[in-house]
């Protein structure tokens, strides 16, 4: 017997009509971001191992577990991007970004890769959206600004129940103070912990605070906060960063807790979670991460974004179903006698030039059938064409939802599926 072949373990495929509501949030991406002045970027899939292991860190589950890291026939360690913030700080050096004036407002659309246990919500090839802006300012103003661009997005996208969490990790002058009095405050309960959180006390105790299992919990709950460690210029930027959220009513909380899975992170840090995800709840992570420009060879640049889990927003958005998902088809043609289809074919030509879907049957079906076809298509207007039309040069435009047929000239006919084709795209 054959082989049949499967998507491979953790990747899948995204099928009509859920690809049209995965092209709508990233259209939906585009506009917003477009309003806040972020353009694109397109990186490659893959990179030089040792970028991530440099940016995102060598110790970090990303990096040390789950990286599809391949040799080259040239022997150069590659490996397919677990994140897109690392490609992005190599390309601003790479192309002397920082010598353009002002700041650099990019955004990023794809696939990223990471060898994860799949389940619900994670997948070894997942999409990621995201935005990163780099440059000389690390005013508190810009990280509640990119703050409010997501959450603008996800309103936009008809995400309504989500939770904005915000802490801040401090940074080079007080987090190593912090991280010496956690790993010692760790090593006193240590033999209530499990084997991961053993073993991260020496290679990164701040990530044991990210434990999710349950019985470490009351012990991660008694362990000193980071908020209470931070020096007075972190202090007084975290302040002014919640000012700017409230001055901009973007409710959030704080979580003390959060100090996300990648090393390249400085002061700001923040989550968005989602009802109704299970265990992989986070549909969006990012934070300030000043320095990372300088650790991989560049200027003195501060920088900040977010990444925003595109399969966990569309989980969220529970849209999937039938027809709220689906793009609707404009005009179905049914036409009768080789001359209609001869017109029905340079009809179809001009609507789709005109942006109006159109489909067209290429061998001819009785009037009957072919109705129930279009109905069956979904499409919101049939278009006839027979022997009648063709003597009056005009088409007979029908209306599926009401049933109702008018008979238009080919310009007036072109007008009024303009308009309706340009109201759908409005509602969007
Ligand atoms: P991250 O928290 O690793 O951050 O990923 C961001 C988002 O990607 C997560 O919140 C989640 O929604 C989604 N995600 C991550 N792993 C998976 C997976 N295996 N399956 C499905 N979705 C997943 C970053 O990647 C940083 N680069 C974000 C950033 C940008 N920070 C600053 N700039």
């Amino acid at each position: 017997m054959t082989h049949r072949f499967q998507a491979v373990k953790g990747t899948r495929d995204i099928l009509p009509p859920e690809s049209a509501l995965w092209n709508r949030v990233e259209q939906t991406a585009r506009r917003v971001f477009a309003t806040y002045n972020f353009q694109e970027i397109r990186l490659p899939l893959f990179e030089e191992t040792e970028l991530f292991a440099r940016s995102v860190g060598a110790d970090t589950d990303i990096v040390s577990k789950e990286m599809y890291s391949f040799e080259d026939r040239d022997a150069r360690s590659l490996s397919l991007r677990p994140e897109a913030t690392a490609s992005v700080v190599r390309a601003y050096i790479q192309h002397g970004l920082h010598t353009r004036p002002g700041l650099t407002k990019l955004y990023y659309i794809g696939p990223m890769f990471r060898r994860e246990r799949p389940q619900k919500g994670r997948y070894r090839q997942f999409y990621q959206v995201g935005a990163e802006v780099l440059g000389s300012s690390d005013h508190p103003a810009l990280d509640a600004e990119v703050i409010e661009m997501l959450l603008v997005f996800l309103d936009r996208c008809g995400l309504r129940e989500h939770t904005l969490y915000v802490n801040s990790i401090g940074c080079s002058d007080c987090r190593p103070k912090y991280v010496e009095r956690l790993r010692s405050e760790l090593q006193k309960v240590k033999d209530h912990l499990g084997a991961d959180s053993r073993r991260r006390i020496e290679t990164n105790p701040l990530r044991v605070l990210d434990s999710k299992l349950p019985e470490e919990q009351p012990i991660i709950e008694k362990l000193p906060s980071i908020l209470d460690h931070l020096c007075d210029a972190c202090r007084d930027h975290f302040q002014k960063f919640q000012q700017e959220l409230k001055d901009r009513s973007l409710a959030y909380e704080i979580n003390k807790r959060l100090v996300r899975g990648l090393d390249y992170y400085i002061r700001t840090t923040f989550e968005v979670t989602a009802p109704g995800l299970g265990a992989q709840n986070a549909i969006c992570g990012g934070g300030r991460y000043d320095g990372l420009v300088e650790l991989l060879g560049g200027p003195p640049t501060k920088g900040m974004g977010f990444a925003l889990g595109t399969d966990r927003l569309l989980l969220a958005l529970r849209q999937v179903e039938e027809s709220g998902g689906k793009d609707q088809l404009d005009v179905f043609m049914v036409w009768l006698g080789a001359s209609a289809l001869r017109a029905a074919r340079m009809l179809a030509r001009r609507l789709r030039e005109q942006g109006i879907s159109t489909e067209l049957l290429y061998e001819e079906t009785k009037l009957k059938k072919a109705l129930g076809l279009a109905d069956k298509s979904s499409a919101r207007y049939a278009v006839l064409i027979g022997e009648d039309e063709l003597a009056q040069n005009k088409f007979t435009l029908r209306d599926m939802r009401s049933g109702q047929q008018r008979a238009l000239s080919e310009s007036e006919l072109l007008q009024e599926l303009a308009a309706s084709a340009g109201a759908s795209a409005a509602e969007e």
